[in-house]
């Protein structure tokens, strides 16, 4: 964990959610995979805009977010509980089937990942579906209001995700987007399925 980055959704969550946009055109794909009324788990929930969307749909749904801050606005945006979990404290076993994580793991320092990943990979049922996004790079760094990304190659992610558990890859996809630092990135959309043992 980075807790220069933690700290700044800690200091700054209302600003955040202020600024966040609409929630991502890829996660109606995403919920139309998964069996009616599934059990989700959303990694870094932000403001909740991905959660409402689950919840409108009728998923049964677990909000999370590593800041106290953030889970509170979006608890209270939500009208939901939403609950203070950073990702290495994630130990749930084949409880879910499907994991969200929008533009938040790329937060999670390189030497990290791969434990998160198996996290994630333990926490799904069989067949489970998984999503995540970063932003693509070359080296890990800060951007300029101080928040770490691993801003990974397409070709580290995959390694990284094989060093975690075994996934079959379903769709992975770019989109050029504008941070709240202002800055353009290009991000990269990953859906994968935990493969059968
Ligand atoms: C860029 S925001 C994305 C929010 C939302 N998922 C979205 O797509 O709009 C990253 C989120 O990850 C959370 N986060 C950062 N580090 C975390 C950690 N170690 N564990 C859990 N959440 C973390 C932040 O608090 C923040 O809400």
């Amino acid at each position: 964990m980075d807790h220069e980055t933690l700290q700044f959704y800690r200091r700054n969550a209302e600003a955040y959610a202020g600024w966040t946009k609409a929630p991502s055109a890829r996660l109606a794909g995403f919920l139309a995979l998964l069996p009616k009324g599934g059990a989700v788990l959303e990694l870094g929930c932000g403001a909740g805009n991905h959660a409402a969307v689950m919840l409108a749909g009728g998923f049964a749904v677990r909000v999370t977010d590593g800041s106290p801050e953030m889970a509170a606005v979006a608890a209270r945006r939500l009208s939901y509980p939403v609950e203070a979990m950073l990702f290495d404290e994630l130990n749930a076993q084949e409880a879910y089937d499907g994991v969200w994580a929008s533009a938040c793991l790329l937060h999670v320092p390189r030497t990290e990942l791969a434990d998160i990943l198996s996290r994630i990979h333990r926490a799904l049922k069989p067949s489970g579906l998984f999503y995540a996004s970063y932003k693509i790079g070359h080296d890990d760094g800060r951007d300029s209001i101080g928040r770490y990304y691993n801003y990974p190659s397409p070709e580290w992610l995959q390694a990284t995700y094989a060093a975690s558990g075994r996934w079959t890859q379903l769709s992975s996809g770019t989109s050029e987007i504008k941070g709240f630092d202002e800055a353009p990135a290009t991000m990269l959309h990953v859906v994968v399925r935990k493969a059968a043992d």
